[in-house]
């Protein structure tokens, strides 16, 4: 039997799935390591720890599940995106890596678009944020000039693990776009970005596609791991490109509605002059020259699990959904808007706070419920509103929106759109094997390996007499961002100081 690995090197963990050539799951491990909050606003993970829980992943796969290492053909990556790996002239690791959800970065941001204007938007369609790595860059050249002067390279964090594994160091465009240093049109690094800042060009790695093969295991890691120097590694793609892939996102048709602790609503782009004016994120997909666009809901997932253990700690979940089903459409007329740690897309304001508006004595639990399910949905909507007149059809519902057939038809009737579920969800991961499934030549393209691969599940539809009402609720929805956006931020200033 043949296998592919797909390795989804997360921020708590990695999980390596072994996927046979009819895309069916063999076996799957996980390792976790930590991740560091030296200072308010910082997050850092240390990269030796994602080779060292990458490597007991595998070895466990070999030795618990009796995967023969020579039938891993391939191995390809999905990496949590826009981390900071900073490499010396022998590639040694020089400090600790800066995550992408590591916020130090916002006087670096103000100074790019100082610098560059509406050219920094141009040029990688992106607007700089806290997040992406060029700011991190900027911070280090400033605030650790000695550690920034004996940096040869940089890289992210699947790159390095890559990079351990076979020796060779590159970086492929679906996560060079997430550095926003990448003219995403020319799929080469912008030269007018990094020289506005005096960084050399040594300092960007060598670009590849997702598919492109990288090289052998090495025989040192063959050693370490028990993998053979016989298998074949591929570049691989930053997770939300592997997630699409992974959830089969590869046409126009089709938007993703990912509810994690943060939510994601990602769309396929064949157009690269399509311009939502940096309000979404806009990224290089692993698909060669296709693109793909995305807005985050900062607290999707977290809404719900902070509100369970905040008013509901001994109510388990099936029975909050069955409570929630109890109440009605539009929750009796209760709103929730989900901005509890702030938010991103549309609204990118991390001084906005979230609110029930509307409580009257008639409200229940139930109720309660129910709002939090819809607003998430509503915040959703906020995103989705922008993808309007271009076509889209179909949303694939994946993440805790889908394990719920009350929040599913919620989303149908929200959206007014199909809302699809995939038979055997996996995730980036499966977006992975993908990759290295098609850079081996078992497949033609990531299209061809991904119906292969990829089953739907259940369809909802839109109930009309629903949307009907949603459509009301959420008019009113929409107005509670600007309604309390002044006393939010009075209310985080009075959390300052007092
Ligand atoms: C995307 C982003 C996150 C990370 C998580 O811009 O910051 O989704 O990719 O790994």
């Amino acid at each position: 039997m043949s296998y592919v690995l797909g390795i989804d090197l997360g921020t708590s963990a990695v999980k390596v799935s072994a996927i046979n050539k009819k895309g069916e799951i063999a076996s799957q491990q996980s390792s976790e390591y930590p991740l560091y909050h030296p200072q308010i606003g910082y997050s850092e993970q240390n990269p030796e720890d994602w080779v060292l829980g990458t490597t007991v992943a595998i070895t466990r796969l070999i030795l618990n599940n009796k995967i023969n290492p020579e039938d891993i053909e391939g191995i390809s990556f999905s990496g949590q995106m826009h981390g900071l790996v900073l490499l010396d002239a022998k590639n040694q690791v020089l400090r600790p890596a800066i995550l992408w959800n590591d916020t130090r970065t916002t006087e670096e941001c103000s100074e790019i678009i100082e610098k560059l204007g509406e050219r920094f938007l141009e040029i990688t369609k992106n607007k700089p944020l806290e997040g992406f790595t060029l700011p991190k860059l900027l911070w280090v050249s400033k605030n650790e000039p000695d550690i920034f002067n004996q940096t040869e390279k940089f890289v992210l964090p699947k790159d390095y693990l890559r990079y351990r594994m076979t020796g060779n160091l590159v970086m492929e465009y679906s996560d060079a776009a997430g550095t926003v240093a990448l003219d995403i049109n020319s799929k080469s690094w912008s030269k007018e970005i990094y020289q506005a800042f005096r960084f050399k060009d040594s300092l960007f790695p060598p670009l590849v596609e997702s598919t492109a093969f990288v090289g052998n295991i090495s025989s040192s890691y063959s050693t370490f791991s028990s993998l053979s120097t016989k298998t074949k590694v591929f570049a691989g793609a930053a997770d939300n490109a592997a997630g699409a892939i992974g959830a089969s996102i590869l046409n126009s048709n089709i938007v993703l509605s990912s509810i994690g602790t943060s939510g994601v609503v990602l769309k396929y782009e064949k157009d690269p002059n399509v311009n939502y004016n940096g309000k979404l994120h806009f990224f290089n997909h692993a698909v060669p020259d296709k693109f793909y666009s995305m807005g985050v809901t900062l607290a999707a997932g977290h809404s719900l699990n902070w509100f369970k253990n905040t008013f509901a700690k001994d109510i388990d979940f099936d029975t909050l959904f069955k409570e929630a089903q109890l109440s009605s459409t539009g929750a009796n007329v209760l709103l929730f808007s989900p901005y509890i740690v702030g938010e991103r897309t549309p609204y990118a304001d991390s001084k906005i706070r979230g609110s029930f508006i509307g409580i009257d004595s008639s409200h229940s639990l139930n109720d309660f419920v129910r709002s939090v399910l819809e607003g998430i949905v509503f915040s959703f909507k906020d995103i989705m509103n922008m993808y309007e007149g271009s076509g889209f059809d179909t949303i694939v519902s994946i993440g805790g929106g889908a394990k719920s057939a009350l929040w599913l038809q919620i989303q149908a009737d929200i959206f007014n759109k199909k809302v699809i579920t995939l038979k055997n969800e996996q995730g980036p991961g499966m977006g992975a094997a993908i990759i290295a499934a098609v850079g081996l030549g078992w497949y033609e393209s990531i299209e061809t390996a991904a119906k292969q691969f990829i089953e739907f599940g259940k369809t909802y539809l839109p109930i009309p007499e629903n949307y009907d009402k949603y459509e009301k609720i959420y008019k009113t929805y929409a107005q509670i961002y600007k309604q309390t956006k002044s006393i939010s931020h009075e209310l985080v200033h009075y959390r300052q100081e007092l």
